[in-house]
């Protein structure tokens, strides 16, 4: 990952930051857990890649421990998995009983996972002689220290698409005349990228993708970005210049987003093995509170032709009504679509 990366990632934080937004964010997303957790007892898959995994609210990590599942997991944003992993291993009964999930391995497989296991406690034997529950309610160890599992990769799920449009219109903003020519640099940039640049993933080898709650996001990181930072070198556009501005914004947010969505298939299509599955889940709908009214995320149906390009829908195994999600997140509401993909063959005809 290239140096400066931090900066483009508005959503980089530290260690606590991505503590609070799992203790936040966590129960909101029990709905699509424990619908990914009934798949993954159906598919049984051996080898999982989950692409934009962040701090794995909804994956349902445990599950992958205890499978022995060989697990990959993708995400840009520094320390964020790690700090996801520290947030799922441990679990409490209705008995207050607490239970780290590495502490059920072997001796030899619990230190793969974490390097500070230290053989199990007598009268506590869920966990291990070094556990200390880290402050507050948040239930996690506060020794935790990964070890070599799971593999995590600090890279970009677009194919390259989103850094490498970062890197460049970082220099045409500053090289640019006004906010508006360097819009125009922006939509040039989007249009013609670099090169794919594949994940370090070897193709064909994922039983199993997912990829959850990701897409929605495509758009905002790179447009945000490019926006942040033409306004400090120019100033924002205000009143009638900005207006005259909406066209080619929009038409840089849907060249952003298509592009980045496009991308995103073609990785999951060659690391999955020709019978493997992808689930794909993303915000279709969201509720408005204030306008009373239900609306679709930006160009969110755009998605659904690239699905149907690159893959073949698996109605079968994943049937009604476990297409949609209704996720309540305190006051926010969204209704997430969930897909069952199989890779189509290259080069057939869609
Ligand atoms: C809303 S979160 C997904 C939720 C996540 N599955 C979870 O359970 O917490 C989206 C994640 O995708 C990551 N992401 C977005 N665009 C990315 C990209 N181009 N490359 C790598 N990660 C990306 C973000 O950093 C973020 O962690």
């Amino acid at each position: 990952m290239a140096e400066g990366w931090q900066e483009y990632l508005q959503g980089a934080k530290s260690p606590e930051a991505y503590g609070r937004c799992i203790r936040e964010a966590r129960p909101g997303f029990a709905a699509l857990r424990d619908l990914i957790a009934r798949l993954v007892d159906r598919l049984e898959p051996s080898e999982v890649v989950c692409l934009g995994a962040g701090a794995l609210n909804d994956i349902p990590f445990r599950q992958f421990v205890r499978r022995g599942t060989v697990l990959h997991l993708v995400d840009w944003l520094p320390g964020i998995i790690e700090a996801g992993v520290q947030g799922s291993s441990m679990s409490e009964d209705a008995e207050g009983q607490l239970t780290c999930v590495f502490c059920e391995l072997s001796e030899e497989q619990a230190k793969n996972f974490c390097t500070t296991f230290n053989r199990r406690q007598k009268n506590m034997p869920g966990v291990c002689e070094n556990f200390r529950k880290t402050p507050g309610d948040h239930l996690a160890c506060e020794n935790f220290r990964k070890g070599d599992l799971p593999a995590v990769y600090r890279e970009d799920i677009t194919g390259g698409f989103a850094s490498s449009f970062a890197r460049e219109v970082t220099g045409e903003i500053a090289a640019a005349e006004s906010w508006r020519s360097a819009l125009r640099q922006a939509i040039k940039i989007a249009r013609h990228p670099a090169p794919h640049q594949p994940l370090s993933i070897a193709d064909k080898s994922a039983d199993l993708v997912i990829s959850s709650m990701v897409l929605s996001q495509f758009e905002f990181e790179p447009y945000e970005y490019f926006a942040s930072r033409a306004t400090t070198t120019h100033g924002r556009p205000a009143g009638k210049q900005a207006a005259k501005l909406d066209k080619g914004t929009y038409m840089l947010r849907d060249i952003l987003l298509s592009r980045s969505i496009e991308r995103h298939c073609q990785e999951i299509r060659r690391i999955l093995r020709p019978d493997g599955r992808c689930f794909m889940a993303f915000e279709m709908h969201h509720r408005n509170d204030e306008a009373d009214g239900w609306f679709l995320v930006r160009q969110m149906h755009d998605a659904i032709p690239a699905l149907q390009k690159y893959f073949h829908f698996d109605f079968d195994q994943l049937q009604a009504p476990d297409h949609v999600v209704d996720l309540t997140d305190g006051n926010s509401r969204s209704l997430v679509y969930c897909y069952l993909l199989r890779p189509r063959i290259e080069g057939a005809p869609a």
